[in-house]
């Protein structure tokens, strides 16, 4: 072993940082974990050439949040851990990040170690109920800067409960105001439905991220989801984007895959992200272990992907 590497080992040492329980350690061209790959100039997954996306410049001040709901009537397609494991890596990046849990289901609020089911006070009251304070319900989570508005199977009344209410569809955006200037980023996770809850969390949004699994029926459903989309945009918040099409759960190693991808640009074009989300266990085994990805396994090539969103969709505009 020479003295220079010795120095580059010492430098390694050096630059590795606490997040929460676990490291990170930034390579030696200063990227974080799994992210030194991107923008190499080269075809990506998605069949047009990778740009780069640059690492976030740090804030010096903190909000106002854009607000991105993540949308998709479709069961299953990675909206929860797209919602965890995206606002984790723009944690990373020193942004304040919000994430709404807005699924009766519970799943993002149970991914990042909160018992939502034991707790006495959720979203579903903030939207049911006057007289309670965003902030005391909001939950900190193991990683710095990522906190939780979580919801339990309670929320599944709201929808019935709201119908009859004064301007039903703009609660949520309520429910999110007084706490808008304390985050940069406000990330919005839906059930899988088009009801009232999802419309509520369009009405709040700026933008819709919409996950999609590659699988056969991929583009099933997205064109409802863009009608909804665009009715929104014309009568209840004319603010409202698309920010961008993710293929989650890809495996480059058939055709199929491929094809899907290719099909979803076809439709979609520049909208559908540069990033694709590969199929790896480590998703589902980082669940079960209560933690984004990006501290399960801060090194694996799925906490790589979502550094990777984060700076493209920073790249887009779509987040401070
Ligand atoms: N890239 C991936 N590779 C492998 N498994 C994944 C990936 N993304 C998500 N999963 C797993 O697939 C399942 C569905 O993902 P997720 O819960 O994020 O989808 P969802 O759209 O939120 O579902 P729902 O519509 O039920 O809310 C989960 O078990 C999750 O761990
Ligand atoms: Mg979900």
């Amino acid at each position: 072993m020479d003295s220079s590497d010795i120095e580059a080992m010492v430098t390694e040492v050096d630059e590795t940082t606490e997040v929460g329980s676990a490291k990170r350690t930034p390579s030696r061209d200063g990227h974080l974990p799994g992210t030194e790959q991107a923008a190499n100039g080269q075809v990506g997954p998605t069949g047009r050439p990778m740009p780069v996306f640059p690492e976030p410049q740090p804030l010096t001040s903190h909000g106002p949040a854009r607000v991105i709901a993540m949308c998709n009537q479709k069961g299953g397609v990675g909206k929860t851990t797209t919602t965890i494991n995206l606002g984790a890596a723009l944690a990373e990046y020193g942004r304040r990040v919000l994430l709404v849990d807005f699924d009766p289901q519970g799943a993002l609020s149970v991914g990042l170690g909160i018992q939502a089911h034991n707790l006495d006070v959720t979203v579903y009251n903030l939207l049911t109920e006057r007289g309670h304070d965003v902030r005391d319900v909001i939950q900190e989570t193991k990683v710095p800067d990522l906190h939780v508005l979580p919801a339990n199977i309670e929320l599944s009344a709201a929808e019935v409960q709201l119908v009859g209410e004064v301007a039903r569809e703009q609660i949520l955006a309520r429910v999110l105001r007084p706490v808008l200037d304390d985050y940069d980023v406000i990330l919005i996770d839906c059930q899988p439905s088009l009801g009232l809850l999802t419309v509520n969390a369009l009405t709040a949004a700026h933008g819709v991220l919409i996950p999609l699994e590659c699988e056969f029926f991929a583009l099933r459903g997205v064109a409802l989801l863009v009608e909804t989309i665009e009715k929104i945009t014309d009568r209840l918040n004319p603010r409202l984007e698309i920010d961008g099409l993710l293929a989650t759960m890809y495996d480059g190693r058939t055709l199929h895959n491929k094809d899907i991808v290719a099909s979803i640009v076809g439709h979609f074009g520049d909208k559908v992200f540069h990033t694709v989300i590969s199929r790896t266990v480590k998703f589902p085994d980082a669940t079960l272990a209560a933690e984004p990805i990006t501290t399960y396994d801060s090194t694996h090539k799925g906490a790589g992907a979502y550094r990777q969103l984060a700076r493209e969709l920073v790249a887009r505009g779509g987040a401070a």
